[in-house]
């Protein structure tokens, strides 16, 4: 069949990374067609991640789509490491000139952003089936899909991957060009969202010989909160006491108490780091989870996307503005360095907070000397800050 759609930016995904370059795009007045497999609701409440760094939050507020929020979100100047219930602040402002992050859940901000991409008259499609791309190595590319028992093919100028670890884009890169790199982690997240107002003001990442915990914050009424578990462990086996129980254990600390409540939401996920090499193809540029995974502890998965399609962005406007292609060219290069040093932070905070099962006591013992060296120095507390806040699009 021929093509019976067209567009400049074929996006697969309606996540942070699609949904941000589509609103880019937009803005440069490039036109895209997204296309994601889920429904709206489902995307719009599916609950991931919480901490935006400051980099990001500024991407969303100067491009017009920050206002709810700069009103909802919750504004934090530091985040507290908790060794044995011994708790150290990481002072942000102070370490960093005055950067911050913004506690805002990911399902909020891909709200945000879908509203803003319809309000402008934006093609997103939920619910395309068999979605497929097509051709990417000549010069017309098309994706192929089913949408409200129809077929659809779209001929695009370039496509976007941004269709999250399990997508199909990575697939198509062939297997002789495509390198793969990843490790995983003997234990993974039980994820909790429950409504009570949260016991801190910040986060608190705890280390504790029972496994690591983290109290993270939604709203004045909603609390996010992690313990560390085996990543094969089924969730029926935590029943709602037995999560609160370890919470209390592995988050006290004296003179604070732990407020407890309903719990309404609870998974365990495991936890990977993943990165492919390189992450275009052809007319295929890959973004966000579709090329690279960081486990959670360094809350850098949703801003590493939206750095990767600011770049894609441009690079896309300076081709299609000025025939310039050296930006596309080395979009993936450009890329992978914040990856890489992303991967080493995220694996670094993992390592530093976690207990390791069956671990050696020669690593354990390194991991303490880590910790003390964390609580005491203002160097290494400078380089945990600088990280977590977000290094500046370089
Ligand atoms: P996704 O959000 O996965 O979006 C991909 C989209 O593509 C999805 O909507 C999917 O339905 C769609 N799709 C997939 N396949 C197809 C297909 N074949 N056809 C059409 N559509 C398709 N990151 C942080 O920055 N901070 C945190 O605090 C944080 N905490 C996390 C906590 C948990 C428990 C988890 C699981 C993740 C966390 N992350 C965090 C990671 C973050 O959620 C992801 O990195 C982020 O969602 C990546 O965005 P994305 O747009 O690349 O991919
Ligand atoms: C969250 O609020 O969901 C969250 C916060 C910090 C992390 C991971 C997840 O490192």
């Amino acid at each position: 069949m021929g093509a019976d759609m067209q567009t400049q930016v074929g996006i697969v995904g309606a996540g942070p990374a699609g949904l941000v370059l589509s609103h880019l795009l937009h803005l440069e007045g490039i036109d895209s067609v997204v296309l994601e497999q889920r429904s709206r609701s489902y995307v719009e409440t599916r609950v991931r991640a919480g901490v935006l760094e400051q980099t990001s939050t500024d991407l969303l507020i100067g491009t017009g789509v920050g206002e709810r929020m700069l009103d909802e979100g919750a504004v934090h100047g530091g985040v507290n490491l908790q060794f044995d219930g011994k708790r150290h602040r990481i002072d942000f402002a102070k370490l960093t000139g005055g950067r911050r992050i913004t506690v805002y859940g990911q399902q909020e901000v891909v709200k945000d952003l879908i509203a803003a991409r319809l309000d402008a008259g934006g093609t997103v499609l939920f619910e395309a089936n068999d979605v497929t791309p097509n051709d990417v190595a000549g010069e017309h590319p098309t994706i192929t899909f089913r949408h409200q028992g129809a077929d659809h093919e779209l001929a695009c100028d370039v496509i976007a991957g941004c269709d999250g670890f399990h997508g199909v884009c990575r697939g198509v890169i062939p297997g002789d060009v495509l390198a793969e790199f990843s490790r995983e982690y003997p234990f993974g997240w039980l994820g909790v969202l429950a409504s009570v107002a949260p016991s801190t003001d910040e986060l608190i990442y705890a280390f504790h010989r029972r496994g690591f915990a983290l109290h993270s914050l939604r709203s004045p009424e909603l609390s996010r909160l992690y313990v560390q578990v085996d990543p094969r462990d089924d969730i029926e086996n935590w029943p709602d006491e037995r999560i609160w129980s370890e919470l209390q254990l592995r988050l006290a600390s004296p003179g604070w108490t732990l407020e407890e409540g309903p719990i309404i939401e609870k998974a365990i996920t495991a936890m990977r780091s993943y990165v492919c090499e390189p992450m275009q193809y052809g007319r295929l540029y890959l973004a966000g989870d579709a090329a690279h995974i960081v486990p959670p502890t360094g809350a850098k998965g949703m801003n590493l996307a939206i750095a990767d399609v600011s770049i894609l962005a441009r690079a896309l406007a300076d081709w299609f503005h000025r025939g310039e292609r050296s930006g596309l060219d080395g979009y993936s290069d450009r890329c992978l360095r914040r990856v890489w040093r992303v991967q080493d932070f995220s694996n670094t905070m993992t390592e530093l907070m976690h207990v390791l099962p069956d671990g050696d006591p020669f690593a354990l013992r390194v991991q303490r000397a880590k910790q003390r060296y964390v609580a005491t120095s203002s160097a290494m507390q400078h380089t945990i800050a600088e990280n977590y806040v977000g290094l500046p699009l370089a």
